[in-house]
């Protein structure tokens, strides 16, 4: 009788216990999230500065403008109204903010100062033992001086191929951790996604100038860069055609002291600016020199909107059904 009696209200208590343990989970994870959110919109050292109130509390709102309107790569437009809303300074997500000021640069990235980046971007793009992708100072420290010797200009000049990027690095400089075949294979994607399509672009920009004639003595990585004013953001980017002509005659930037040069940020600056940097000048100085000296090329249906910053996936992309940039070559020489 007794053991009847048991079996029949053991999986009832066990039932009872079972919504009692979700219960408490459930309303730990609440609490958690609550306080989560009232941190964040009112201790967190960020929330003094201005933004919309759901962009501070989650990542969500930058993963719709990221994923969602236009098939997404939205969040940079997302911001610039956030500037014209909140001024030069705004809170984009919990943990950043975005600076619109071009000469705030040099404080943000100087070159004495090392910065550790945050460290879940380690694994945005899926090599988290890259140079590029390393969070962490002191570790992005020892793997860029391993193989920034052999981005060197000179070393670009006597065209050393990347095959021996990776025998620079040794004990103890380099610990032994920092030579596994993950972290070469990592660095090795990188330098691979990091060279091709930011240069491709480059001269597929620079081939969309409208006439194809681009003046003399212009530096031609210079061909596609934003025209830097204080109501841009330091992110160089620009919806007009490239006007490679304005960087003749030592212009000067809007404080009519800089050269503009010195609002050119293509390649970042500080402790992680592009190590490629000489590479790719020359990959482009001898791209350029090639197309323009040796063809004549006539856009073919080229429209600003083919070339216009239309979406951030990563890169800078233009609208979706844009078929590049087509030229008809009219005559080439030797
Ligand atoms: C027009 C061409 C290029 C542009 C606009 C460009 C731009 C950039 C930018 C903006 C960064 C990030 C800087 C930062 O985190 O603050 C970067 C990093 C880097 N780039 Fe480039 N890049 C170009 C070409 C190249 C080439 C050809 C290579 C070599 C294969 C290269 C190798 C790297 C590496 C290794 C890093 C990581 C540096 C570090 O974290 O210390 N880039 N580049």
């Amino acid at each position: 009788m007794l053991a009847g009696c048991s079996s029949t209200t053991a999986p009832l208590l066990d039932k009872r216990e079972d919504t009692l343990n979700r219960f408490v989970r459930s309303s730990l994870l609440l609490s958690y999230v609550v306080c989560v959110g009232i941190y964040r919109l009112y201790f967190s050292p960020n929330a003094k500065f201005p933004g919309p109130k759901l962009a501070a509390l989650t990542g969500l709102y930058e993963a719709y403008f990221d994923l969602i309107p236009k098939g997404g790569g939205q969040f940079p437009f997302e911001i610039k109204r956030m500037h014209a809303k909140y001024g030069p300074i705004v809170r984009i997500d919990p943990e950043e903010m975005h600076i619109d000021d071009p000469e705030f640069y040099e404080t943000l990235y100087p070159t004495s100062k090392p910065y550790d980046q945050l460290q879940r971007l380690e694994n945005r793009f899926g090599i988290p033992g890259a140079t590029f992708s390393t969070a962490r100072h002191d570790v992005h420290k020892i793997r860029r001086a391993a193989i920034s010797p052999f981005f060197a200009k000179a070393k670009v000049r006597e065209q050393t191929g990347h095959a021996t990027v990776f025998t620079r690095c040794w004990p103890p400089a380099c610990p032994p951790e920092e030579l596994t075949y993950k972290r070469m294979q990592h660095e090795s994607e990188s330098l691979i996604g990091a060279g091709l399509e930011t240069t491709a672009w480059t001269l597929a920009l620079g081939s969309a100038s409208p006439s194809c004639t681009i003046p003399r003595s212009t530096p031609s990585c210079k061909t596609s860069c934003a025209p830097p004013s204080p109501s841009t953001s330091p992110s160089a980017w620009t919806t007009r055609l490239p006007q490679p002509e304005r960087w003749l005659h030592d212009p000067r930037g809007p404080d009519g002291l800089h050269p503009l040069t010195h609002y050119l940020t293509v390649f970042g600056r500080g402790t992680r600016m592009c190590l490629g940097l000489n590479l790719a000048y020359a990959e482009l100085y001898i791209g350029f020199a090639t197309l323009i000296r040796r063809h004549r090329l006539r856009l073919v249906g080229t429209t600003v909107r083919d070339v216009a910053f239309y979406a951030e996936n990563t890169i800078l992309s233009p609208w979706t059904g844009t078929k590049g940039v087509p030229v008809l070559v009219e005559s080439s020489g030797d």
